[in-house]
């Protein structure tokens, strides 16, 4: 039976025991939340990473009509099987894919900041070298899935010009602000739960770089779950004062967490087409009732509560049923207005220009070796 039949729960539980034994590919769902488009230009010379020679493909290619061309690439992605960069794909799915690719890693750049914000605070020595080693993480993820876009056709730079410009977007999660320590416990907890929740289903995702990318990043997420779990379980069973500063950063992330899995289905522009694709393989209001279910126990055992009035388990339904998201609000970070939007993307900017001589230092150091490389010859 495929995970994908299992249904939810069964699919993660098998997804788990495929990370965990170090196996290969799991399967692919929805990506980083709101995800809006970009207008990414792909120009076709833009190719790297050895893309500019045409494959075997492109000499079949030549003569098949555009419609037979949709009917092989969708039977093969039918039949599970990996797209890669020089096959031929439409060029809809190629724009997702950059569109949503570069959006993820924008995010796992952009989500650098609100913990990178408590280096120097962490409470203590072990503390402070386990958020820097989750911090490089994600600086990490980035640098993958900025190279599995680059195999599409757009080139790093490109990317980081629409990020800076504020043309492509970034989950919305990371335009807000981190007051308390709690809130790096609260982060781990559920913004890397549910981007675990988002990202296992990616391992198996139809385009072969952005799935193989997925695999080793979901590794990682899952010790920054549980690092950001135990940070909340030492603060709920502290001082009065340090369960409170548990509680208020539930209450702080809480909902933002919810949206992360993007528009209710009913609003998704984008899910049929992506789940045709296997891009996506749940819808995003699949995926966000199963990280309720799998994450109300979990703060049941903190002793926290969820800030949710209409929290509810349904036994008919084994589900929890919970209260209406307020979309004007995820609709008003993503517009740019966020508590920390523009703090966000000013830093990315400092830091872009600050990299400036690293930037022309690793040139001229390549040039250097280049230079002597030759004189050796
Ligand atoms: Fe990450
Ligand atoms: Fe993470």
């Amino acid at each position: 039976m495929e995970p994908g039949e299992q249904g939810l729960g069964g699919f993660f539980e098998a997804i788990r025991h495929a990370v965990n034994c170090d196996t290969k590919n799991v399967v692919g769902a929805t990506n980083l939340c709101h995800i809006a488009s970009v207008p990414s230009k792909v120009e076709k010379c833009v190719y790297t990473q050895g893309l500019d020679s045409l494959g075997k493909d492109a000499l079949h290619v030549a003569s098949a009509t555009a419609s037979a061309l949709e009917a092989r690439f969708q039977a093969r992605v039918d039949a599970d099987d990996k797209i890669e960069p020089k096959d031929w794909m439409p060029d809809a799915y190629r724009h997702t894919l950059i569109r949503q690719i570069s959006q993820h890693a924008h995010s796992e750049i952009v989500g650098m900041l609100p913990e990178g914000n408590w280096i120097t605070r962490a409470p203590s020595l072990r503390r402070k070298a386990v958020l820097i080693a989750k911090v490089q993480d994600e600086g990490g993820h980035g640098m993958y899935l900025y190279s599995a876009a680059e195999t599409l056709g757009i080139s790093r730079d490109q990317m980081t010009a629409q990020l800076l410009a504020g043309t492509a977007k970034y989950s919305s999660i990371f335009n807000y602000p981190t007051p308390t320590w709690a809130d790096v416990g609260a982060i781990g907890w559920l913004v890397d739960g549910a981007a675990i929740m988002n990202q296992i289903p990616i391992c198996r995702c139809s385009y072969g770089p952005y799935a193989r990318a997925m695999v080793r990043i979901c590794r990682e997420e899952s010790f920054h779950q549980r690092q950001g779990f135990e940070i909340m379980m030492t603060l709920a069973r502290g001082t009065p004062e340090q369960k409170r500063m548990a509680q208020d950063a539930l209450n702080r992330w809480w909902w933002p967490s919810l949206m992360m899995f993007g528009p209710s289905d009913a609003e998704s522009k984008h899910t049929a087409q992506s789940m045709r694709w296997k891009i996506k393989r749940f819808s995003n209001d699949e995926l966000r009732q199963h990280f309720v279910d799998v994450t109300v126990p979990q703060a049941e055992f903190l002793g926290l509560k969820v800030p949710d009035p209409a929290l509810r388990w349904d036994e008919a339904s084994q589900h929890y049923e919970f209260g209406a998201i307020d979309w004007s609000e995820f609709n008003n970070v993503l517009k740019g207005n966020g508590p920390c939007n523009r703090e966000r993307l000013d830093a990315r900017r400092r830091a872009w220009d600050e990299g400036q001589w690293v930037r022309e230092a690793a040139v001229a150091h390549a040039e250097k070796q280049k230079q002597r490389a030759a004189r050796a010859a």
